[in-house]
């Protein structure tokens, strides 16, 4: 063989040996600076369970923040089909706060946009991490993990506010915190899948404008029932066939579900009396499941 051509072959190698040396180095020197200067924030599993046992921990009976010391806070959501809850958090900046993330159904993501904290929520688990805001303002938290027809809808904020704005917006919201707004209920769980003006999605969400107020007019308790404990198989409005799983909203106290349901029934149809709360905590305790609604449906409404 020819020396001076094996030469040139074996000078090309060392080059392309070096090249190839020097991207990974490159790599390498990227990530050890992001780690330096970002942080890691990689969730841990805290704990694992039913999704049930999970969401009855204290943690999540009342979700969202929750100032545990000077300059510490915990912050805990659960995701669901198509919303985070609490959907808006208020955080002060430069407080360390422990995120307790929990998925109520199927996987979601949790990604704060602007941040390097970004989350699989996973039903049956609960992750754990920290993360300290030094800059006020408003991110974005959006769900980054494909979870169904309401996916690119699931979206919510965070506003990191001054200590002092902090302690001043806490008091606004004291003051206006009895006022139920079955619109901003609406709009924050609902509009999602059923539009904004309630007019749903063909084939995929039943609309509820003048549908609910139909429904009423045939049975009220089916209507809080459908709402407390979800709604799952085949149903028939309007001659479009509809086969979904509506989630529960039981965790809505009862003057908001009837709140929400006045505003529903407003949408349009007949005039409906408003809900009253008594009537929907009449309905709590019967501890159905989503097809049991389905089989009150049938017997009450037909198809
Ligand atoms: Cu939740 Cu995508």
């Amino acid at each position: 063989m020819d020396e001076r051509h094996h030469d040139q072959i074996a000078k090309w190698e060392r080059r392309w040996i070096a090249a190839s040396g020097l991207m990974s180095l490159v790599f390498v020197i990227l990530i050890a600076y992001n780690l330096a200067t970002e942080g890691g924030h990689i969730a841990q599993v805290a704990a694992r369970g039913t999704p049930e046992t999970l969401l009855s921990r204290e943690i999540f009976a009342e979700p969202g923040l929750r100032i545990t010391g000077p300059g510490q806070a915990q912050v805990s959501i659960v995701a669901q089909a198509f919303n985070f809850v609490p959907e808006r958090i208020r955080i002060p900046v430069d407080t360390e706060v422990t995120f307790y993330l929990t998925s109520r159904d199927v996987i979601h993501g949790w990604q704060v946009v602007n941040t390097n904290l970004n989350v699989e929520v996973i039903p049956g688990e609960i992750s754990v991490l920290r993360y300290t805001f030094t800059r006020p303002g408003t991110y974005l938290t959006v769900c980054n993990q494909y979870c169904g027809i309401g996916h690119q809808n699931m979206l919510g904020e965070i506003e990191v506010v001054s200590a002092s704005d902090f302690a001043r917006v806490d008091d606004d919201d004291a003051m206006v915190a009895d006022v139920v707004d079955g619109a901003q209920l609406y709009a924050a769980n609902c509009a999602s899948c059923h539009g904004p003006a309630g007019a749903g999605i063909a084939g995929a969400f039943p609309p509820l404008a003048g549908h609910a107020a139909e429904l009423a007019e045939q049975s009220r308790p089916y209507l809080i029932d459908s709402l407390l404990y979800g709604l799952q198989g085949q149903i028939v409005v309007r001659g479009t066939t509809y086969n979904g799983v509506m989630p529960a909203w039981g965790q809505l106290s009862d003057d908001e579900i009837a709140a929400v349901l006045d505003h529903i029934v407003e949408l349009g149809g007949p005039s409906v009396e408003p809900f009253e709360a008594d009537e929907v905590a009449a309905e709590r305790g019967k501890g159905w499941s989503p097809s049991d609604v389905l089989e009150f449906r049938r017997q009450v409404i037909g198809q």
